[in-house]
């Protein structure tokens, strides 16, 4: 059994982008520049955005926070993602989800450019995506095509199989990775909360994709030896040892999964920092392309 180290990987790859932002600068080229709006005071939101804050010092990019008080109305927010649309200044941004229930998360959704959507989520990048067009792919999809990638796991032919069906994470990887393309030619299959016998399907799967968003619903009677293990939950779960009250956990059980694995990511340290890393990459992707 391996362990996907994501952590490391991110690291990698965070290199490789501050060398090109280096070449960036020396050429007497701007930098990108990365905007996060975050509205509330969700705890783990504020771990993400501060995550993405800090990992675009790391690389070299400009990056610009804007937080805002649970009770924006709707219409200042819209706003404020006019004005970053405008901004010359700004490659790419993001709006942390979830929003308050006041605020309509697809009105926003719709109102960003798709061409400063660097989370992916504007149906016109999903569209493109589907189709294989160029656009900027959702960050975790991306950072599970990258970590498959970078550890040479063959997936042409495999059997793939995705617990959850989230627009985020689930249905895109489902597409991504049934497509024609260098990662992919997977046999696909996508379960559900309606999914009947889940273990038949899991059991089948090849490589497992898990993102539910429940702690440790994949157990080892639920794969074969050998199976690949992608975990794409983070959950937070009571633990009275731990220094803040709680630990984080994967929606994989760990334990009795991993020693059947062939290579499995753990929880932290797995998916999560490489889709801080594909946020970087389709910024940079928004500075020297424009794909739109
Ligand atoms: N909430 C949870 N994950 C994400 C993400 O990748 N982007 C945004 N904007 N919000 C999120």
């Amino acid at each position: 059994m391996e362990i996907i180290d994501g952590k490391l990987l991110s690291e990698q790859v965070k290199a490789e982008i501050a060398e090109s932002v280096k070449n960036m600068i020396a050429t007497g080229q701007r930098q990108p520049h990365l905007a996060a709006v975050l509205v509330g005071e969700d705890p783990a939101s504020q771990v993400y955005v501060r995550n993405k804050v800090r990992s675009c010092e790391q690389v070299g990019f400009k990056s610009t926070l804007i937080r805002k008080s649970a009770e924006i109305t709707e219409v200042e927010l819209l706003d404020i993602v006019n004005n970053l649309n405008k901004d010359e200044d700004i490659d790419g941004f993001i709006v942390q989800l979830p929003l308050p229930g006041h605020i309509n998360e697809e009105k926003i959704t719709l109102a960003i450019s798709p061409a400063k959507d660097v989370d992916g989520f504007h149906p016109v990048n999903f569209g493109r995506m589907a189709q294989g067009m160029p656009c900027y792919l959702p960050a975790t999809p991306a950072g599970i095509l990258e970590m498959l990638k970078r550890y040479n796991i063959p997936t042409s032919g495999k059997e793939v199989v995705v617990v959850g069906r989230s627009n985020i994470v689930g249905t895109p990887i489902s597409i991504l990775l049934s497509r024609k393309q260098e990662i992919g030619n997977a046999t696909v299959t996508l379960c559900h909360s309606r999914t009947r016998n889940l273990e038949e399907h899991t059991r089948r799967a090849d490589i497992l994709i898990a993102s539910i968003g429940r702690a440790n619903q994949i157990t080892g009677d639920m794969v074969k030896e050998g199976v690949v293990v992608i975990d794409v939950g983070i959950n937070r779960v009571d633990d009275a040892s731990a220094k803040r009250g709680y630990r984080l956990t994967g929606d994989v059980d760990f334990e009795s999964v991993a020693p059947k694995a062939s290579y499995i990511t753990p929880v932290p340290g797995g998916v999560g920092p490489m889709t801080v890393v594909s946020l970087l990459l389709n910024t940079l992707k928004s500075r020297v392309e424009r794909i739109y």
